[in-house]
Formats: structure tokens, sequence, C-alpha cells
């Protein structure tokens, strides 16, 4: 079986034991992950769980989390980014969250253009896994950890329905803040604190997400390796856009493992009409 495979596989495979994990892991941990934030008890126990899973994959060659400082040296082969619990604060709430993975054909951290495949699994009412390779995208929904497909080809609906926007409105920048002025009268907002489940909304119904720069954080949140490159590489093989407010998030260059870049994604005529207000 090829390597990327085995690692789709493999993600699909332990999102029950994860999910079925979860319950007892709400407290926070005594630790901050690299970027600065507290983890809780079960970041870092998908942190570990998928680390030792995927870097048993013969073709694996690195393996890197945001929830660890370094990436780990483990074969030859493939890279595998993830964000193990993306929206993670959601537990305390019991709200969505999820897993993403980027898998890239270079050392890490790598530049966009070197996906080769990514996806997220979204632990919702139901647990769906998304999968871009060779510029398609298919919904599966995970049973006993494995994949039946519920939707191929998956593309954004052209006439875009929703919008989601993290950080507080009066740090938004001016130019963003023009931006929101103007599609608000379009699109409905829906905002769930979890980039997996706000993104899951936008493929759904299409419109747009953003985690944009703020004036208190001009990098944003988000982070490039692990959250803004999988999820730009899946909207853009949906016939979507990502942006950083200038380019494709594919094109940001990367400088270091845990980067935080500006992240908007969505339908493309969205986005272009972002990129000429920013
Ligand atoms: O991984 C970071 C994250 O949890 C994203 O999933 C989400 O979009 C964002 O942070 C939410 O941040 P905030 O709590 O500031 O809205
Ligand atoms: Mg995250």
């Amino acid at each position: 079986m090829e390597t990327l495979d085995k690692i789709i596989d493999v993600v699909a495979a332990s999102a029950p034991d994860i999910r079925g994990g979860l319950a007892g892991r709400r407290r926070k941990a005594d630790e901050e992950n690299p970027s600065g934030e507290t983890q809780m008890a079960a970041d870092v126990w998908a942190d570990e769980y998928l680390e030792s899973e995927l870097t048993a994959i013969e073709g694996v060659g690195e393996f890197a989390s945001e929830e660890r400082e370094d990436v780990i040296d483990c074969g030859e082969g493939l890279s595998v980014a993830i964000d193990p619990l993306d929206g993670s604060s959601n537990i305390k709430s019991n709200n969505s969250m999820g897993t993403i993975v980027g898998v890239y054909d270079a050392p890490l951290p790598a530049s966009g253009r070197d996906l080769v495949a990514s996806a997220y699994v979204l632990f919702g009412p139901i647990t769906t896994m998304v999968v871009a390779r060779a510029g398609t995208v298919t919904e599966y929904v995970v049973e006993d950890g494995n994949l039946r497909p519920v939707k191929k080809d998956l593309t954004l609906p052209h006439d875009p329905v929703v919008y989601g926007f993290g950080g507080r409105v009066p740090d938004w920048t001016d130019g963003f803040a023009d931006y929101v002025d103007e599609i608000e009268d379009e699109l409905k907002l829906r905002y769930g604190g979890a980039m997996i489940g706000d993104i899951n909304q936008v493929l759904t119904y299409g419109g747009v997400f953003a985690y944009p720069g703020l004036q208190s954080r001009p990098e944003g949140k988000l982070r490039l390796q692990f959250e803004g490159n999988p999820m730009a590489y899946i909207l853009e093989s949906a016939g979507g856009r990502s942006s950083d407010g200038e380019q494709s998030l594919l094109d940001v260059e990367p400088e270091s493992l845990h980067q935080r870049v500006p992240v908007h994604l969505g339908n493309d005529d969205l986005i272009d009409r972002l990129e000429s207000t920013l």
C-alpha cells in the first residue's frame, strides 16, 4: 500500500479511539504548547497517540505537531504535520473539534506547494473525514475506523451562505472591518471557535472563513504548517481560494515550524474582494 494511503488509513483508524478518549480529558494540562497556549489533557494525549501511530509507518520520514517544539526524524520519506486536536478549547463546552493533517513531500517547515495531500477529521455529531489529494476532495464518514465515502469530487457551492471570523471585533484592522461591512449584508454569521468546524461549514454551504491579522497581532493566530497550509490545500482543491491577505497561503514562504499566518479561505470571489479591500 502506498505511504499516503497508509497515513490516511491510520488517521481514520485512530479517530474512534481519540474521540472515545476525549470525555476523561477535559481538564487543562500543566504545560503550554510551543505557541504559548495552555494545553488540554486531550491535546497532549491525541498528540502522543498520533505520533506513535504515524511515525511507525514506513515511508514517513518526519513528524511534527503543533503540540511539540521540534520535528521528529523517523526515517526516509514523506513529512507529516498535524494539529492533533484543533479547537480543543471547545472540549469544555462540548463543541466541535478535530484533527488536521498535512502531508508534505519536503523537509519541515515546508511550502504549501510541497503538500501531496491534506485531511481533517471532524468530531461533530458524526465523525467525518475530508481528504484532498491529486486535486480532488472527498468527504467520508468514519465508521469503526474505516472510511465510507459520502461526497466525491466535493466542490464549494457557487452561491455562498456563511461567514465566520476570529479575533475580537475592536482588534480587527480597518481594512478587514470594511470587508466585514460589505459581506455581512450578503452572508450569515456562523462561528464556532474551531477552524475545522467553521471551515467545514464553508465547504458545505459556501462562504468565507478568516482568522485575520489583528491590530495587536498582525501575524494572526493560526499556524502555517499545521493549519493554514493543509486547510488552504483542501479549499483550493475544492475550487475555492486561500489568502494571507495578498497571495495564496500555499505561496507563503515557510520560515519556522510554528510560524503564524493570517488565514482567509472561501469562495474565490469572496477572497478576491477581501484582497482588494485589505
Ligand atoms: O487552533 C486554533 C483555534 O482553536 C482554531 O481552531 C480556531 O479557529 C481559533 O483557534 C479560535 O480562536 P478564538 O478562540 O480566538 O476564536
Ligand atoms: Mg488548531
